[in-house]
């Protein structure tokens, strides 16, 4: 680490231990404070992430020049924007702060979010934009912790949002990990792989997240046979930060343990969303479909165990399916 890139991470680091102080001892922080509290997490967890208020006054710039940091540097660390006239101003106001990390558990962003979403156009998140020391492909929420935890679960859970990071945290699930608001990219993958050939995908259950599950698993697949990957998926319509506040963290264990399926499992009942099975169109289709994504189950077991499925689901005749999969099988090849 070169000396800006130390000095970044000082200035980043001073920055969220003042965001915490305004968030835990301050009255400017107590309805974000209370907000916090209300989403289940404790003081313990607070502090254990970092986590801080930014107010609605401007706060990190009278700050700095009192320390007199230098103002290029400043501009460097992305918590400012800049005026016409060239002037800065603090970035993230009215925001509770997530410390992002690097692997070292060093912080080089943060994430604010709004204490409400209603009557705004504002995004619910903002991240610090891309700097030196912030690469958003390069980045996993709560990676330090996560690599090390995996050493023992062998493995990692791979969320949407960090607050379902936090969430797992809370209940114990320390392996937890989430890409910064951006679709997964090559870079993370390559990170999750020097740590464990295991990943579960536990994205939220609602549409946006069953396709993005969908795409994560193209994609982690397209670069590596190294990592083993099975899907949690989630009720409908809720995440996993919904399920540990609805449920407890027991039960929320539980379904991380029992939800578990293999991505052609997960395929399988992705594809059906939006058919009528009862529609004999809409399941032929499914039924073609279905076979082709078999077809391509490298293991022949694997794919006897979903072509029972399909014979029992759709009472069809077992050796007709097989001898259409065979044909499948063959033009692959
Ligand atoms: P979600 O909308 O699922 O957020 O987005 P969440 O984790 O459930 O947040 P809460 O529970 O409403 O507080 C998932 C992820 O997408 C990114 C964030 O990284 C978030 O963790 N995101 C979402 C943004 O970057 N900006 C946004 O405005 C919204
Ligand atoms: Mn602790
Ligand atoms: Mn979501
Ligand atoms: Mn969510
Ligand atoms: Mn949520």
């Amino acid at each position: 680490v070169n000396s800006v890139d130390h000095q970044l991470i000082e200035l980043h680091e001073l920055a969220a231990k003042l965001y915490h102080h305004i968030l835990v001892n301050t009255q400017a922080g107590a309805t974000a404070l209370s907000y916090l509290k209300q989403r289940g997490l404790s003081a313990e967890i607070i502090n254990d992430f970092g986590i801080g208020f930014a107010p609605p006054q401007r706060l990190l710039l009278p700050f700095f020049h009192e320390r007199q940091t230098d103002a290029d540097l400043l501009q460097q660390t992305g918590l400012f924007s800049q005026n016409q006239q060239g002037e800065l101003y603090d970035r993230f106001v009215d925001r509770i702060m997530f410390p992002i990390k690097n692997g070292s558990g060093q912080v080089i962003a943060f994430s604010g979010r709004l204490l409400s979403t209603e009557n705004t156009d504002m995004p619910k998140y903002l991240n610090s934009p891309e700097t030196k020391l912030f690469n958003k492909r390069r980045v996993l929420f709560n990676f330090d912790i996560a690599r090390k935890a995996a050493r023992r679960e062998q493995k990692l859970i791979l969320f949407e949002g960090f607050m379902d990071v936090i969430a797992a945290y809370r209940a114990g699930v320390t392996n937890g990990i989430a890409s910064m608001g951006t679709s997964l990219t090559e870079e993370q993958v390559s990170m999750i792989e020097r740590v464990t050939s295991n990943l579960d995908v536990c994205y939220d259950g609602d549409q946006a997240g069953q396709n993005a599950t969908k795409r994560a698993l193209e994609m982690i697949q397209g670069q590596t046979t190294n990592v083993q990957l099975e899907v949690v998926s989630m009720p409908a319509g809720i995440d996993p930060d919904e399920y540990l506040q609805q449920y407890g963290a027991e039960k929320f264990k539980q379904w991380l343990m029992d939800a578990r399926q293999t991505p052609v499992a997960f395929s399988l009942r992705h594809l059906k969303q939006g058919l009528n099975l009862e529609n004999e169109a809409d399941q032929i289709n499914y039924l073609n479909a279905a076979l082709q994504i078999i077809a391509g189950v490298p293991n022949e077991i694997e794919q006897d165990v979903y072509v029972n499925q399909l014979v029992s689901e759709f009472k069809l005749d077992k050796a007709n399916l097989t001898s259409q999969l065979r044909e499948l099988t063959r033009q692959r090849d």
